[in-house]
């Protein structure tokens, strides 16, 4: 048996690449390890969505070098969407690099590993042919809850993003494979699913035509077994009524909406290109909240994008209290390569965005401690998802609203369904304990 040791650095889509290539190394004899000095290959499976998390890749490649000298047999390889971006040019920086794979040819890693038998190095960014996913070896990390990619790609090009370059044209998983992957799943015990895609709404079945999205939300509701469903990320520009009151219908999808707005005002969502105004996105958080009034909302905001003037980040501040999200990710601005909004005039100081996300959190802290405090006392339902090794007795536990309870318990119930009081709140966290 060989051993690879996997470092996930991105989003959910890449933790789930995570799982497909340990599924396609497990076929050709791989098995996981925690420990990069034991290891016959690391892989480092990387994001891009920021700056930050480019360097992050070089700075652990930096790290691996002198495992590397040691042990030249041993294979490094980079994978993710840097390695879509970058290509060969990875290995002229990192020259002890020997694979370089790219999001789409993941499919193709079994035959990639075996050229490197008799080549030096081996690169692929090529596109391969996605075979209908659910036939995968995927190793999941969990046996409870799973992902499900419904769609790839992503054609919105929003003017700040890498992902139309790093993942490509949107493409959506014929419904029949998708609902075939979630019967096994469930079969297997898994209770949760997670639908996966950079924009789940726009997904379009052959099949079914346009708007199939609340189609597919309704052949997963009839799984047997499954017990909650999620998805992320919706665009606020497809949000359509009938997805609304498919959600509100269908008991088994989670009365969570993460919708990105980026900006609270409608100059800079025109700059961003988001095809939608600050007027349409707070309509469609008002037709969420008259369908499902107790749901929790998220987002996503970017502060310093390039001509955010003063106004318009009060906009962002204004909505922030308009909306009263749940819980927000805060994001400043950076430039990425192919996105137009590099060559944008007035881009922002870098003191200026760390002030402006420094007041976004402290106007969210205050909002998220105001919901928690408001579920104290109150009970739900939660999915045992941990055991906190940090603090032994101590598990972690998800509402269906996807808000995070801390509470004692022992640690053979991760991955059972639970009832849990709230008893404390605080700003990124709900205390609770099991009610038997
Ligand atoms: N497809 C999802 C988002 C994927 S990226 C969507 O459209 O909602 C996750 C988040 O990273 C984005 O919502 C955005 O807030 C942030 N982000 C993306 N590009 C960024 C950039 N260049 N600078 C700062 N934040 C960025
Ligand atoms: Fe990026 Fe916009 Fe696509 Fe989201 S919708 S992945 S932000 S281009
Ligand atoms: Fe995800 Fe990062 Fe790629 S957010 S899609 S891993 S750029």
């Amino acid at each position: 048996m060989k051993k690879v040791h996997i470092m996930t650095f991105g989003c959910q889509m890449n933790e789930h690449d995570t799982e497909q290539i340990s599924g396609l190394l497990s076929a050709i004899g791989y098995v996981r390890t925690d420990a990069p000095e034991e290891a016959d290959m690391i892989l480092l499976n990387t994001c891009s969505i920021r700056e930050k998390a480019e360097h992050k890749l070089y700075s652990q490649l930096g790290h691996l070098r002198p495992l590397k000298e040691q042990n030249p047999s041993m294979v490094l390889g980079v994978c993710g969407c840097v390695a879509q971006q970058e290509a060969a040019k990875i290995f002229k920086r990192v020259p002890f690099v020997d694979l370089v794979l790219g999001t789409k040819a993941i499919p193709k890693l079994p035959m990639l590993v075996q050229n490197l038998e008799s080549r030096p190095r081996v690169l692929d960014v090529s596109d391969a042919v996605w075979s209908d996913e659910s036939d995968y070896t995927t190793m999941r990390e969990r046996k409870f809850n799973a992902f499900i990619t419904i769609i790839r790609g992503c054609d919105n090009y929003c003017s700040y993003c890498v992902v139309p370059y790093t993942r490509g044209r949107e493409e959506s998983r014929p419904s029949a494979d998708i609902v075939k992957e979630a019967r096994a799943l469930a079969a297997d015990g898994v209770i949760e699913i997670t639908l996966l895609g950079q924009n789940v709404s726009s997904y379009r079945d052959g099949e079914h035509g346009k708007s199939s999205f609340p189609h597919l939300l309704r052949m997963l509701n009839d799984v047997d077994g499954l017990k909650r469903i999620r998805f992320i990320t919706a665009h606020p520009k497809d949000l359509t009524d009938e997805l609304i009151e498919t959600m509100a219908e269908l008991p088994n999808v989670c009365e969570h909406f993460h919708l990105p707005v980026q900006s609270g005002s409608s100059h800079v969502l025109r700059l961003m290109n988001r095809k939608y105004d600050r007027e349409w996105y707070l309509n469609r958080i008002a037709a969420l909240r008259r369908a499902m009034p107790d749901i929790a909302i998220t987002t996503d905001v970017i502060v310093g994008f390039p001509g955010e003037r003063e106004e318009d980040f009060q906009d962002t501040l204004s909505l922030l209290r308009e909306v009263r999200y749940d819980a927000i990710f805060g994001f400043e601005y950076s430039n990425r390569p192919n996105a137009k909004s590099g060559n944008f005039p007035d881009q922002i100081a870098k003191a200026l965005k760390v002030e402006r996300l420094q007041q976004v959190f402290d106007v969210q802290r205050g909002i998220s401690l105001e919901i928690h405090a408001g579920m104290v006392g109150n009970t739900y339902e939660v999915l045992i998802e941990s055991a906190n090794p940090r603090f032994p007795g101590t598990l972690t536990g998800r509402t269906r609203h996807n808000h995070a309870v801390t509470f004692s318990g022992s640690e053979d119930l991760v991955g059972s369904m639970a009832f849990a009081k709230i008893t404390e709140a605080h700003p990124y966290r709900l205390a609770g304990e099991l009610i038997a």
